[in-house]
């Protein structure tokens, strides 16, 4: 949900406080806005507590790095639309070290195909991979694209992203993807991975027992390529406000395996030229 400009403006002016689990404002601001504020960091999941030696908006979790990240995007994740949450660092952490991105191993050429304002993909090019970003919001998708960290960005839709506009396949791919389509998100993203890739992703923690033909066929697919689903503490995600259950999927891809990866489209009939054009 966007944040309204003015109380973006209280957010960023440099005498607000943002320390652990609360929010100060020690200046004066009209009343019309102080509703304003406490509608949003109501909706934020923050509480007024007006005891003298607190006066501040308190949450049920440390803020500092969901507001860095609702500030950057000019939103935050709603309990209404929950297109957009950042991952928070703790889970990237985990997620990086599945996928082996270490500095150890710079250099590891690296998707991330719905990539946000870049909680994942800003870290692994801190430990040395070079990165290619995907994001479908114009806005995200910006802010991703005036970082300069990542060697390209791409801006829209994943799932319409043909694997072959990329030369080679990549040895990682690292995601969490929006969760209305999630599975279709990681099987159009292990189109991208190379051969002895890994992919490694979010996912709710639904699809361990799901028992619908996709939810099946999944974790089928997962059996039969030695792929691992990991369970996720509850309250992984509280720090990115939203109470989502979650695990992650590890993807590894290796010779034997039978998932259609990049070289696999790229070996087929059509590319290999036995069709007229
Ligand atoms: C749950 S958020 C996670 C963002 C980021 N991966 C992270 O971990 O912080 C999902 C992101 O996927 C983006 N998204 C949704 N549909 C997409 C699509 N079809 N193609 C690319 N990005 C998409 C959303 O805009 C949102 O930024």
């Amino acid at each position: 949900m966007k944040i309204p400009t003015e109380v973006l403006k209280v957010l960023a002016d440099p005498r607000t406080i943002i320390d652990r689990d609360a929010l100060h404002i020690p200046f004066q601001v009209p009343a019309p806005l102080y509703e304003r504020l406490k509608r949003t960091f109501n909706h934020m999941g923050g509480k007024w507590d007006g005891r003298k030696t607190v006066r501040a908006f308190v949450f049920p979790h440390d803020i500092e790095t969901f507001m860095r990240d609702s500030i950057t995007a000019g939103e935050f994740p709603s309990r209404y639309d929950v297109g957009w949450y950042a991952t928070p660092p703790a889970v990237v952490e985990q997620i990086l070290t599945l996928a082996g991105i270490t500095d150890k191993r710079p250099g590891l050429v690296t998707l991330e195909p719905s990539a946000g304002i870049g909680s994942i993909a800003g870290p692994a090019v801190a430990r040395g991979a070079v990165v290619d970003v995907v994001e479908v919001d114009e806005h995200r998708a910006s802010v991703l694209a005036g970082h300069a960290a990542y060697r390209r960005v791409v801006h829209g839709d994943f799932l319409q992203v043909d694997p072959l506009s990329y030369e080679t396949g990549f040895q990682r791919v690292v995601m969490n993807p929006p969760f209305a389509e999630e599975l279709r998100h990681v099987q159009h993203a292990l189109k991208f991975l190379g051969d002895d890739g890994v992919l490694v992703s979010v996912l709710p923690s639904s699809i361990t027992w799901r028992t619908d033909s996709a939810a099946v066929a999944f974790r089928k697919m997962l059996a039969d390529n030695d792929g691992e689903l990991l369970e996720l503490p509850a309250g992984s995600f509280s720090a990115s406000g939203t109470n989502v259950r979650a695990v992650l999927v590890v993807v590894p891809t290796m010779p034997g395996h039978t998932i259609r990866n990049h070289g696999w489209h790229l070996r087929q009939p059509k590319q290999l030229g036995l069709f007229a054009a």
